[in-house]
């Protein structure tokens, strides 16, 4: 039948509007802070070189990590502003992330829970977020945005021309008096701390925290969390998953352990628990940090909790976490602008592939030990796994030879890819 157009079009707006708004996040009206927020995560001037935002690691199309396929396909860290300087981890999500709670001790089980980055130490006691203490580390780390003082944060945040600026959500945050005479762009290219009269030294940290709130706002909001997959609707009884991918879900809490610490129950579950733990991930040999430190060892929680900074409590446990790494989320772990996409996975990006990680899960403690330090890709030919990266702390209880069948391997994968928002909008039946 053919459509008669200027009788359907309205219709056929509004069913547009409405199937965006079932997306949640398409058609959430950000709050002027959360507004805030996403103009910084996404401004690259906020850097030494005005050439990497927060966006640049984590894009949304790519489920808010890494956007470069070469580079996931091998090193898989990032380059930062200044190009020869790289981190040694690989880009976490940076969508469901903000619900993690500020790092405490569980006595009974004897878990660390909460904070962020893979080892924990944007904690949240700073800013009583773990995600607004999070949110100030990348501009000042020299292997990402790479400003030496927050000054130059606060400085091009009070500049900018964002709709909602800093100055019209937080009045009074701008008004900072900088030395006559000082020409703060210019000193914000170098990598020296600008010297600054104590006051306006307080005003700028005080103006940094609300820039980094902001941020966290931004990262708790529908649009980073839109819970618009196909298992969000499946949970909604919006829509059904396929025999394959239920009998996935099936595996992933029974026989897989999965959701032993990847949690799925709830409405809206966030799939990890936020504790801590030692997979036994092989080192990933591309990982460029061995061309300056051949001996570079990721100690992961119990590194951060090692450090002289941390509270004594906390350092001794540091022995006992050596190699524990932040279960992260699964949502959004196959988001990717093309099946040909290659994404990285684990801390190091060692795994290139969604089979390879369920096969280690499977298989690591059965297969025998590879000769030498092998990608996923020639350890999976060569039917072997190297060793742990870490060999303390290993997990052994929860993985390792769970005597799944390559199909159920596949099966499970198949679960995991009901995990990429904006599946509404597209494929609803
Ligand atoms: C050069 C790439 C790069 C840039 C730029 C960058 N990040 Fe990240 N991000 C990473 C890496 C790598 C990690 C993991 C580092 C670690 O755990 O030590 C990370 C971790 C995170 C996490 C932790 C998630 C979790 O579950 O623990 C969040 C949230 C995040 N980044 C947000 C941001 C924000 C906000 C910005 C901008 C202010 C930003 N990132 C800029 C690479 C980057
Ligand atoms: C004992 C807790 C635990 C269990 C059980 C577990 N995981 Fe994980 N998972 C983790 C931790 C911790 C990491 C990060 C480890 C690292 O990077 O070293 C992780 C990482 C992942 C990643 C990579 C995520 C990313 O962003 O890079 C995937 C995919 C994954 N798990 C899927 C699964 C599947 C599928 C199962 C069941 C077969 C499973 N996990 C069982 C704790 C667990």
């Amino acid at each position: 039948m053919k459509i008669n157009k200027t009788v359907y079009l309205p219709f056929f707006i509004i069913s547009i509007i409405l199937a965006y708004s079932q997306t949640a996040g398409a058609l959430h009206i950000l709050t002027p802070v959360e507004q805030l927020g996403k103009s910084i995560f996404f401004d690259k001037n906020l850097s030494i070189n005005k050439n990497q935002a927060c966006a640049s690691c984590h894009d949304p199309a790519t489920g808010w990590t890494g956007p470069d396929a070469e580079i996931n396909a091998h090193g898989a860290v990032y380059q930062g502003s200044v190009s020869t300087r790289f981190g040694e981890r690989k880009p976490p999500s940076a969508a469901y992330a903000a619900a993690s709670p500020i790092m405490y001790y569980e006595r009974k089980d004897e878990l660390f829970i909460g904070g962020s980055f893979w080892d924990g130490r944007a904690t949240g006691e700073k800013l009583g977020n773990a995600a607004a203490d999070q949110a100030q580390d990348p501009f000042l780390n020299p292997v990402e945005h790479g400003f030496a003082d927050p000054a130059c944060v606060v400085f091009r945040v009070c500049n900018a021309d964002y709709k909602y600026s800093l100055e019209k959500v937080y009045p009074g945050e701008c008004d900072i008096q900088w030395p006559l005479g000082l020409d703060v762009n210019k000193a914000c290219g170098a990598s020296e701390a600008l010297t600054l009269p104590v006051n306006v030294r307080q005003k700028i940290n005080q103006s940094f925290n609300a820039i980094a709130l902001a941020i966290a706002a931004y990262e708790a909001s529908p649009e980073v969390n839109p819970y618009s997959s196909k298992f969000d609707y499946f949970l909604k009884g919006e829509t059904e998953l396929s025999i394959e991918e239920k009998a996935g879900f099936d595996l992933f809490n029974g026989k897989g352990k999965c959701s032993k610490c990847h949690i799925s129950d709830g409405r809206k579950p966030l799939f990890t628990d936020f504790t801590y733990d030692n997979l036994g991930v092989p080192a990933n040999p591309e990982n460029p940090v061995y061309k300056i430190n051949a001996d570079y060892i990721d100690t992961g929680l119990g590194g951060f909790l090692e450090k002289p900074e941390t509270s004594g409590e906390w350092q001794k446990l540091a022995k006992g976490n050596m190699g524990k790494h932040k279960v992260p989320t699964l949502r959004n772990i196959d988001k990717r602008t093309s099946s040909k996409f290659v994404k990285a996975y684990m801390h190091n990006g060692y795994f290139k592939t969604l089979k390879g990680v369920v096969h280690f899960y499977n298989t690591r403690d059965i297969k025998p030990a590879c000769p030498g330090l092998y990608t996923e890709e020639k350890a999976l030919a060569e039917n072997c796994w190297p060793g742990p990266e870490v060999k303390a702390n290993l997990n052994s209880e929860e993985l390792g030879d769970l005597k799944l069948t390559d199909k159920e391997e596949e099966l499970i994968v198949a679960f995991m890819e009901t995990l990429s928002d904006g599946f509404f909008s597209t494929e609803k039946k």
